[in-house]
């Protein structure tokens, strides 16, 4: 059932684990770490804090520039990326006449900190439906045609959540900046599963977190900005605001001390970063892409299941989301409230994987990491073949 990798990990041997999309566990080597910056600060928290902190930040943003192809003075590093959505949306200026653009693929919790930000200021949100299935050129297009003169700025995922598309955001970058719109991407999914050149795509904010595909510890994730934004990042969290080890000011003073909080995750990514450095990304990427062309394959040959957003096999990596058949008492379903398979691949076979409901269309999402095997996608496989609950 294991492969040579799995021993890099140590996940519950009792589970199936194909959700690295939704929560992506750490090599033991980069939890190691992670501990050992926790016993550090133990032992001495006010030399830890006060005075080592800022420059162990910087010294990993340091290395995630250079994995990133940026510079480590774009990058602050924020527990995750919806942190860093909040951080970006409170520091775009907007007004009642405003409007923010969104696709309809978006995150759910995405939305939410638009719709706060917009509710307050009486900005309105407008969604571009994307073409079905999703191709670039439509994709663009269908922004295009939704943007208007009151657009301000529009979030986009780079890969998506529910859908496993791969956006062509650089295209959709370049698109607003010639229309004078600002633009946020939103960006977990692309960290380690694409070569991610931040300074090259065009974008004023870059939210991800490090905690999926790079596999850094949780609560490990940055925000980059465009210099043009720095003087003007606001954080929901206000704290000190400055150098605690009496640096010159720099803008991530603003979210470098949130209060008192374990730096660890954090400054862990560059464990994380070293693992792939060792491993090779493209062992990562073309071990987990031929295990979801193989369960995309077989997934496809079931009667009532379809491709979903993702026209073929050069369109995913290491994820893959499949249209499923509707039972004739189904109904889309919401986060929290998990589909009868899903529960059934859980509690019957120790399989987790999500199945869910996207604009009226229920899907099944599979991921794949280096722990999972052939093994693993043959048992999903027969599993859903088997299951009362697929249509
Ligand atoms: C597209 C997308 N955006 C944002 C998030 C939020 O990430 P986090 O929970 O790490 O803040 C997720 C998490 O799954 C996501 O898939």
């Amino acid at each position: 059932m294991t492969n040579s990798y799995a021993q890099l990990w140590d996940l519950d041997p009792n589970t199936t684990y194909l959700n690295h999309g939704s929560f992506g566990p750490s090599p033991i080597e980069v939890r190691q770490v992670r501990e050992e910056w926790s016993l550090k600060l133990q032992r001495q928290p006010m030399r830890f804090l006060c005075q080592q902190m800022e420059d162990l930040l910087h010294s990993t943003a340091e290395e995630l520039a250079e994995f990133l192809h940026t510079k480590p003075a774009r990058l602050a590093l924020i527990d995750n990326a919806t942190i860093a959505m909040n951080i970006v949306a409170d520091s775009v200026e907007l007004s009642a006449e405003d409007e923010v653009l969104f696709t309809d693929h978006e995150y759910g919790a995405v939305r939410n900190i638009w719709q706060r930000r917009c509710q307050a200021v009486g900005a309105k949100i407008v969604t571009a439906q994307l073409p079905y299935p999703l191709n670039d050129a439509d994709t663009v297009r269908a922004l295009t045609d939704a943007a208007s003169e009151r657009t301000r700025i529009i979030i986009i995922s780079h890969v998506t959540s529910p859908t496993a598309a791969i956006l062509p955001v650089q295209q959709i970058c370049e698109m607003a900046k010639q229309r004078g719109i600002l633009t946020a991407i939103d960006g977990p999914h692309a960290i380690a599963m694409l070569d991610v050149h931040l300074d090259k795509i065009g974008c004023d904010y870059y939210c991800a977190s490090c905690h999926k595909w790079l596999c850094a510890p949780f609560g490990s994730g940055f925000l980059w900005v465009h210099p043009r934004h720095h003087h003007n990042v606001k954080c929901p969290i206000v704290s000190w605001g400055g150098s605690m080890a009496g640096h010159a000011p720099i803008w991530q003073d603003r979210t470098n001390w949130l209060g008192t909080r374990d730096p660890a995750p954090l400054i862990s990514i560059s464990a994380a970063i070293a693992f792939f450095k060792r491993i090779g990304l493209n062992t990562f990427r073309e071990h987990a892409h031929q295990l979801i062309c193989h369960a995309r394959r077989e997934l496809l040959a079931i009667d009532g299941v379809g491709p979903f957003c993702t026209a073929s096999e050069s369109n995913v990596v290491s994820m893959c989301a499949l249209e499923l058949p509707q039972p004739a008492d189904w109904k889309p379903g919401y986060h929290g409230h998990p589909d009868p398979l899903q529960i059934e691949l859980r509690e019957q076979h120790g399989i987790e994987t999500p199945v869910a409901s996207w604009n009226g269309k229920r899907f099944l999402r599979v991921s794949a990491h280096l722990y999972n095997s052939p093994a693993h996608i043959d048992k999903l496989l027969h599993a859903v073949k088997n299951s009362p609950n697929l249509r």
